[in-house]
């Protein structure tokens, strides 16, 4: 085959693979073989699919480097590890909520372009996170995915910065979900205290994971909502991975929502993912994370002056800018009392 047909056919038959993995981890394979080495007659029973098409599904997960065989014994590589729940790093729960949520939403690409809707409320009639509160599944599905990646976040970059980790600081994340972020600065900040304001169906996973990282005697859950005007004070207040997923007037109401409750003192941490203003082959992943972003929730991933004018327009101005890994930084923003007429 020529080179140019190669590439085209590889990257057209890309969904081969994620369909694939996906089949696996709901077949739980990877989990079968943690720690564990099995012979094939032994998984197709545990999965309980007939020996020849565990075979098959066995050979491209071993020709992609998750399995390893060796005289039809079967073990996990590192690879693989990383997609059984059982590990400390696992990726399962994205896998799965990419399986069974974003890639049919993917599928309907082209009819949403054409109605200029995006996919998820083509095909559900319902906002994403309207359809978490009505479907306790789609909730579980989503909650899976997005602890996998707040609990590997690294905010070391940020916090080491700070000098005050003995200050009594009040601290608030807005649409904190499960807790996994807030709890990463207050263990850091031993002495201060925290909010987590978010939809009132997610409160039990909340409250579960604030007693599990024994933060339940200076960290509460407030059901409210974000747009609907909030009155809580705050030193820090965090929207992670909010921002991007609503369009610009959506974002603007939020961002006002959180001004309206700062003082001269606080600052707003913005924890997101930046795009750059060139296009570049390194960005590649940015460009395909703000498709799916618009694809679930119709949002976007924006650049930084992007960021800076929301901002500007809520009446928050940029004090600075740290990179954490995986494209992903914290853009701290303070009122701009400029802009209100005081300075
Ligand atoms: C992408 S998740 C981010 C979770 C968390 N901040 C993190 O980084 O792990 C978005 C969160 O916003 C919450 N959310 C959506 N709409 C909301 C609203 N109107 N008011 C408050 N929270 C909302 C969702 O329930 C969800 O927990």
């Amino acid at each position: 085959m020529e080179l140019e047909e190669n590439i085209i056919i590889s990257k057209i038959q890309g969904y081969y693979t994620a369909y694939l993995m996906y089949v696996a981890c709901e077949l739980n394979i990877f989990d079968y073989l943690y720690n564990e080495n099995i012979s094939i007659n032994d998984l197709s029973k545990k999965i309980n699919i007939p020996r020849d098409k565990t075979y098959r599904l066995i050979r491209p997960l071993v020709a992609n480097s998750f399995i390893n065989e060796k005289d039809e014994l079967l073990s996990l590589t590192k690879l693989g590890q990383r997609l059984s729940e059982y590990d400390q790093k696992s990726l399962k729960g994205f896998v799965l909520f990419n399986g069974r949520e974003c890639m049919t939403c993917w599928s309907y690409m082209y009819e949403a372009l054409i109605k200029n809707i995006y996919p998820f409320k083509l095909l559900s009639e319902n906002d994403f996170f309207d359809a978490q509160v009505l479907d306790d599944n789609k909730f579980d599905n989503f909650n899976l995915m997005m602890r996998s990646s707040s609990k590997n976040m690294n905010l070391n970059p940020y916090l080491e910065q700070q000098h005050n980790k003995d200050d009594k600081l009040k601290i608030v994340d807005l649409g904190g979900g499960a807790g996994d972020i807030i709890s990463k600065f207050l263990m850091y900040y031993h002495n201060s205290s925290g909010t987590i304001i978010d939809l009132e169906h997610v409160r039990k996973e909340a409250e579960h994971n604030i007693r599990q990282y024994e933060l339940a005697d200076r960290c509460i859950f407030v059901s409210g909502d974000f747009f609907t005007g909030l009155n809580i004070e705050g030193d820090i207040f965090i929207l992670s991975r909010i921002i991007h997923d609503w369009e610009d007037e959506d974002a603007i109401n939020i961002l006002k929502n959180v001004k309206n409750n700062m003082d001269e003192h606080s600052r707003l941490l913005i924890i997101e993912k930046i795009i750059p203003e060139k296009i570049e082959k390194k960005n590649l992943y940015l460009y395909m994370n703000d498709l799916h972003i618009w694809s679930m929730c119709g949002g976007k991933e924006r650049t930084k002056k992007e960021f800076i004018d929301i901002c500007l327009e809520s009446g928050l101005i940029l004090n600075e800018i740290y990179k954490l890994a995986n494209f992903e930084y914290i853009l701290e923003f303070q009122k701009d009392y400029y802009e209100e007429g005081v300075l």
